[in-house]
């Protein structure tokens, strides 16, 4: 692996491969956080060809310590092997059936016993549409259409619908999506709501009153929420009769096994959980309180997958790995520790960076002008990826980063590239220091 601030990585293979997908995958990857233009094209590594623990090895044979952890779903580490024996069990007793598999109800039985908020469960295979079944569900109850919105929640038409008219997303998401196929008719059925702004959701609910079926949030990205806060949205829920929906696709399993909601005693109707909740085998959770969930049975909600056996064996077997480990003290220490070296390492090279939030799941923010914001990531990336490290503003802890040669190694490169950036800055000379196209404008979410 090279480190000299001068030469790029060898990316020849991944950058030839990458040429054959522009011809044949639209947008190259299914995922658009997975897009190479958004990560420093010509420095990050675009093909994987295996990875373990917290390190990825590429088509062109070098290895990164990688703190994108699959862009959340890995929490275990890659390969973990008491996730995969797990996997590889339940492949030599087959994977999906005619008929289902006891373990369903394992799972169920798990998530009742963890999940302050559940008392039946419903299973999918990704976050977008178990969040999409929710809204389902919670429409299904109420008879109501209209949903609140407040985050990221998945690609589908009743989310996006909210860009229909008028720019919706820009504050959730990012500018400029254009809801491209999704239906006109929906227009003014999904309505964002500012995180931490209780007097908006109550003026949304008063407007219209009668008419909401749901609130769905994330109920904290990398901040836990302002005490009081989700409180007040539980009770703004009950006073309007809307079924409040938690989407802790992104924040589930690293702060508390309980989700967000254990943390802070606040119990959602419904809460909605994927990626991390079997370390990278396709599954999702949509769990509730007995009264919203029964009449699902009376809902058309279906789909063959959905009893896939190997994501529920996976579900079970990171979800009691998590427990016997106690993942969230772990994430906690290893988050201070994080913090202290990146930290550290900004105040050493001159550059306005820190890392806030949760020590349990932290982003690292740069003090800097709004026009200086995308270079700054831009480069960030770039640099790190220069040295090895796969790590934007935005991570996920896995446990494998509970490694002293990787945090080593992930020290010496911010070091490294906050010197880049601190120069850049001092000199007002950001754009020269660049040298791949601009990453483009990463997820925002009023929720941070
Ligand atoms: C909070 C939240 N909800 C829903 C989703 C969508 O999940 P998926 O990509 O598995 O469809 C994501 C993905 O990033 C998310 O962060």
């Amino acid at each position: 692996m090279m480190t000299d601030a001068t030469t790029r990585v060898d990316l020849t293979r991944s950058l030839e491969i990458y040429e054959r997908a522009r011809k044949l995958i639209p947008g190259t990857t299914q995922l658009i956080s997975r897009r190479p233009t958004r990560a420093a094209l010509g420095f990050s590594p675009i093909y994987a060809q295996s990875a373990s623990g917290c390190r990825i090895t590429d088509v062109d044979g070098n290895e990164f310590i990688d703190w994108y952890s699959a862009v959340g779903p890995i929490i275990l580490g890659y390969a973990n092997e008491v996730v995969d024996e797990a996997v590889k069990a339940q492949i030599d007793r087959g994977s999906v059936y005619s008929i289902v598999h006891e373990s369903s109800v394992e799972l169920a039985e798990l998530l009742v016993r963890i999940v302050p908020s559940a008392e039946m469960v419903r299973y999918a295979k990704g976050g977008g549409e178990a969040c999409t079944m929710a809204v389902r569900i919670a429409r299904g109850v109420t008879g109501r259409d209209k949903v609140l919105f407040s985050g990221y929640h998945g690609w589908h038409d009743w989310y996006l619908a909210a860009n229909l008219g008028a720019e919706r997303l820009a504050g959730h998401l990012f500018n400029g999506i254009d809801p491209v196929g999704v239906p006109r008719a929906l227009e003014g059925t999904a309505v964002p709501f500012e995180y931490g702004d209780l007097q908006h959701l109550e003026d949304l609910l008063q407007a219209n009153d009668g008419d909401v079926a749901a609130i769905i949030m994330e109920p904290m990205r990398t901040e836990l929420p302002a005490a009081g806060y989700l409180e007040g949205v539980r009770a703004l829920a009950d006073r309007h009769g809307v079924v409040l929906i938690f989407d802790e696709v992104s924040c589930g399993w690293r702060i508390s096994l309980g989700g967000v909601q254990e943390v802070v005693g606040v119990t959602p109707d419904l809460t909605v959980f994927a990626k991390a909740i079997s370390n990278g085998y396709p599954m999702a959770a949509v769990v509730g309180r007995r009264h919203v969930m029964e009449p699902v049975a009376n809902m058309f909600i279906s789909s063959a997958y959905w009893d896939d056996n190997i994501g529920i064996a996976a579900a079970l077997a990171t979800i009691k790995e998590l427990e016997r480990i106690d993942a969230p003290a772990l994430f906690g220490r290893l988050g201070a520790t994080f913090r202290e070296r990146v930290d550290g390492a900004a105040q050493a090279a001159g550059c306005p960076a820190q890392c806030v939030g949760a020590a349990a799941h932290p982003r690292i923010q740069f003090d800097v002008t709004a026009e200086q914001a995308p270079k700054v990531a831009t480069l960030f990336v770039q640099e790190n990826a220069r040295h090895g490290v796969i790590l934007a503003g935005g991570l996920f802890f896995n446990t494998a980063h509970d490694d002293v040669e990787a945090l080593d190694r992930t020290e010496a490169a911010v070091r490294a590239s906050f010197a880049v950036i601190a120069d850049g800055l001092q000199r007002d000379c950001l754009d020269d220091l660049i040298e791949c196209e601009m990453v483009e404008e990463s997820f925002r979410r009023l929720v941070t």
